[in-house]
């Protein structure tokens, strides 16, 4: 496909010197690639891959700080060390006001120094566009929209004063974003095509109104009380299994307008329409230069907390049909989990085999959750939430203080072989907490059930710490690799499957490099509880390879 230069330069490429050259290059450039040349999710049930260079690829991630990504000398001061704590993607925001800095001049040095430095520490990138929201708010606009209400109109709150969000049912806006967000994307395509650093791409950042459950403009009101787009309607009744109990219980296909079809709900799920509408057709303007996997992340609502109150109308599952309705450009919908109950929202976002990647969760939960995620919810990807502020990894030693890094340094050996061990229903997690409210938690996998308990000491029988976790992967009849902390593991037969009598054949302490086995220790009396129990150690997070036997009952 020939490029429309005309075009090209009407949309605002500054001008260099250079560019006639670019203009050449351009001409040799590749048509738009198809999703199958780049980085793309190859979906099953319950165990989407991202396929990287013809491979599944599993990120071990971590998100930046909402200020850490904007100079090119914070890439050189962050990238390097979160390479060297086995962090193997960054999330990180590319803000509108920073590519667009004034009307129609993009500026995209920043970011391309930061692929250039990512690619030096054989990292990739997943970007985050902080385009007309970010938290609910517009802060990331650049100062040209944020100056001119007219062309830019905000969300209105009840009281009349206008918030600092930009409105959803404002043309001009939506095509502002979508410009500047496609030619993002057309950039990386140019930049990024052949090295493949970036994989993903997220748009916007935890949307929704926040100090009401909707605009109250006079335009936001007409349409609130005008008539459901047909569209939806048809949408909804042709998937109305699939809606959240809160709207199949009270939803009403026959009426018109929108209180009148989502009664209670009704602010909420016309404010998710208008942001879905949006954001869809940025997603779209994008992929139609670039399509890589595109999502949108959510701000989950506290227990009891009302819409308003969390930002109403985001990607949250009361709204997950809705976004499905409006922005079927989008690969799929993402949590970021900072409640505790970090296992109830990843099973939420794992419903109708939405792919489930977590692009922010809380960092001190993070080495223990990440077991859960991999193991358990078999996610392709999971990011802690302001990782450049970890101690630094240099050297062994150093890990201690950077459990994150230990938990990765494990899920790194076991990489290779995760993707196809978690498609295969071989992969099991959990997590446990002082607070949980069991003590302990069993797992069946192979013909065996594993209990786990937190460790204690010896003979005190006190918690060694609070927080323990692992990832159980069966790599043979009767062997698996235990990755984790801080557990105390019990195995016996599963009495559904063979029943009879089981016990630890023999337990190991080590690695995995390039697809073997390199033993370090071998495991037994005080360190397996006279060969009773499989224990995890406190403080530090190990891979361990387990023989089982069982005599079956006959
Ligand atoms: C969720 C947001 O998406 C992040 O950008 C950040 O603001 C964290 N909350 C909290 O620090």
């Amino acid at each position: 496909m020939r490029r429309n230069y005309t075009r090209l330069f009407r949309e605002g490429y500054t001008l260099r010197p250079c560019v006639l050259l670019l203009v050449l290059a351009g001409l040799a450039r590749p048509s738009t690639p198809s999703p199958q040349e780049i980085p793309h999710l190859d979906r099953a049930p319950g165990s989407t891959q991202l396929i990287v260079g013809g491979k599944p690829f599993v990120i071990l991630g971590g998100e930046l700080g909402n200020s850490s990504a904007g100079t090119s000398a914070q890439a050189d001061q962050i990238l390097p060390r979160l390479a060297r704590a086995h962090i193997n993607t960054v999330l990180m925001p590319v803000a509108w006001e920073q590519i667009e800095p004034a009307e129609g001049k993009f500026d995209f040095s920043i970011l391309d120094h930061w692929i250039e430095q990512a690619r030096t520490q054989h990292l990739h990138l997943v970007l985050l566009w902080f385009g007309s929201w970010k938290n609910a708010f517009s802060s990331y606009a650049p100062d040209w929209a944020k100056r001119d209400p007219q062309r830019f109109p905000r969300a209105i709150a009840p009281n009349g004063r206008p918030l600092e969000i930009l409105s959803t049912l404002s043309k001009e806006n939506l095509n502002a974003d979508a410009r500047a967000f496609r030619l993002l994307m057309r950039h990386l395509r140019d930049f990024d095509l052949r090295q493949q650093t970036v994989l993903m791409v997220q748009v916007e950042n935890e949307v929704g109104v926040v100090g009401a459950r909707r605009d109250h403009s006079p335009e936001a009101d007409r349409l609130f009380n005008g008539p459901v787009p047909d569209g939806l309607l048809q949408y909804l009744r042709a998937n109305s299994d699939w809606l959240a109990p809160e709207i199949r219980h009270s939803w009403n296909p026959e009426g018109r307008t929108w209180p009148a079809v989502f009664a209670d709900q009704a602010p909420e799920i016309f404010t998710a329409w208008h942001y879905a509408r949006h954001i869809g057709q940025v997603a779209e303007a994008g992929k139609s230069e670039y399509p890589l996997p595109i999502f949108v992340n959510a701000q989950l609502p506290a227990p009891l907390e009302r819409a308003g109150e969390y930002p109403s109308g985001g990607p949250h599952p009361l709204n997950f049909e809705i976004y499905r309705a409006a922005a079927p450009a989008l690969d799929f919908l993402a949590p970021d989990i900072y409640w505790p109950n970090f296992e109830y929202w990843v099973q939420r976002y794992s419903d109708r085999d939405n792919p489930l990647f977590v692009p922010e969760a809380r960092l001190d939960m993070g080495p223990f959750n990440a077991f859960y995620a991999y193991g358990a919810a078999r996610t392709f990807g999971f990011s802690p939430f302001g990782v450049d502020s970890l101690p630094e990894v240099n050297s062994e030693a150093d890990e201690s203080k950077n459990p994150l890094a230990q938990t990765y340094s494990v899920l790194q050996q076991l990489a290779d072989i995760l993707p196809q061990a978690q498609r295969e229903g071989r992969t099991r997690g959990l997590v446990l907490h002082a607070n949980s409210p069991r003590p302990t938690q069993t797992v069946s996998l192979g013909g065996y059930l594993f209990t786990a308990a937190l460790a204690r000491s010896w003979p005190a029988r006190t918690l060694l710490q609070d927080d323990g976790a692992m990832i159980v992967l069966q790599t043979a009849p009767d062997e698996f690799l235990i990755g984790g902390t801080a557990l105390g593991i019990t195995v016996s037969a599963d009495p559904d499957e063979n029943g009879g009598v089981a016990g630890i054949a023999s337990a190991e302490e080590g690695s995995r490099a390039n697809g073997a086995w390199i033993t370090d220790r071998r495991l037994n009396g005080d360190q397996m509880d006279q060969g009773r129990t499989i224990l995890l150690p406190d403080h530090q997070v190990k891979l361990l390879r387990v023989k089982l036997y069982a005599i079956l009952r006959h």
